[in-house]
């Protein structure tokens, strides 16, 4: 399946990626060094934070998740944190725009 990965310069990149890989694993195998994901997807560091775009749903945060994400200043919405994201064949054409530094 696809996905599309905006980084923060705005620039959108497609890309096929692997069922089973979580959303931060895709991005950092893709070269993006935005995304410091500096815990390696243990859901403790929040440096993996992303917005969701686009009609693609993968879900609500979990509880950690959550708490982690309300430490960041760029909260909104449509954030998630990209190693929770389990990237899957139903998650087809998800957008990801990489959030701003905190
Ligand atoms: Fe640390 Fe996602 S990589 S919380």
């Amino acid at each position: 399946p696809t996905l599309t990965i905006i980084n923060r310069a705005g620039d959108a990149q497609r890309l096929e990626a692997a069922s089973g890989l979580s959303v931060m694993e895709i991005i950092r195998d893709a070269g993006y060094d935005e995304l410091l994901a500096l815990c390696g997807g243990c859901c403790s560091c929040a440096t993996c934070h992303v917005y969701v775009e686009g009609d693609v749903d993968p879900g609500v945060p979990g509880d950690d998740e959550d708490d982690l994400l309300e430490s960041s200043d760029h909260r909104t919405e449509r954030s998630r944190l990209a190693c929770q994201i389990r990237f899957a064949d139903e998650l087809a054409g998800l957008t990801i725009r990489i959030a701003p530094e905190d």
